[in-house]
């Protein structure tokens, strides 16, 4: 096993819907830590900036608005196997097709309101991780 680091974001539906305690006590209950947190609202900037990615889907106009519409909370995940791990509890993307006992599945509220973001790789979590924390704001580094 492989101690990680993952980013994740919870969306402005779950933080607006007052679930953002309950989905940081099912991260704490999946066996990861919290390494640092914070509540955040983006700019266009930072959210076109941060899904540049997908920049010619045909959603990315409705997904930045949705990103900028209410604050959201921005945390740093440690442990074995974290990305993987924080993949599984978030469950598939659109919440309509995510497994029982998942983030989405339980507080999603559509594809594009679906509660959380997770990396989904080790160089996708550096990059996503350090566009929003700085090293001093990180526990333990
Ligand atoms: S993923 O997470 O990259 O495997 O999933 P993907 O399907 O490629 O989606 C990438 C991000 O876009 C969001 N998304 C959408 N937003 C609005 N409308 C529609 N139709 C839509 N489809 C996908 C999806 O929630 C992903 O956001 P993040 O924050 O990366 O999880």
């Amino acid at each position: 096993m492989t101690t990680e680091r993952t980013f994740s974001i919870i969306k402005p539906d779950a933080v607006a819907a007052k679930q953002t305690g309950a989905i940081i006590q099912m991260i704490l209950d999946a066996g990861l830590t919290v390494k640092a947190m914070k509540m955040i609202r983006l700019t266009r900037p930072q959210a076109e900036g941060f899904y540049a990615v997908h920049k010619e889907r045909p959603f990315f106009k409705d997904l930045v608005e949705y990103m900028i519409s209410g604050p959201v909370v921005v945390s740093c995940l440690e442990g074995d196997n974290a990305i993987i791990r924080y993949r599984e509890l978030m469950g598939a993307t659109d919440p309509a097709k995510a497994a029982e006992g998942t983030i989405r599945k339980k507080f999603g509220k559509s594809i594009e309101a679906n509660a959380c973001h997770g990396s989904d790789g080790p160089d996708t979590a550096k990059v996503e991780m350090s566009y929003f924390f700085s090293s001093l704001e990180i526990v333990g580094e």
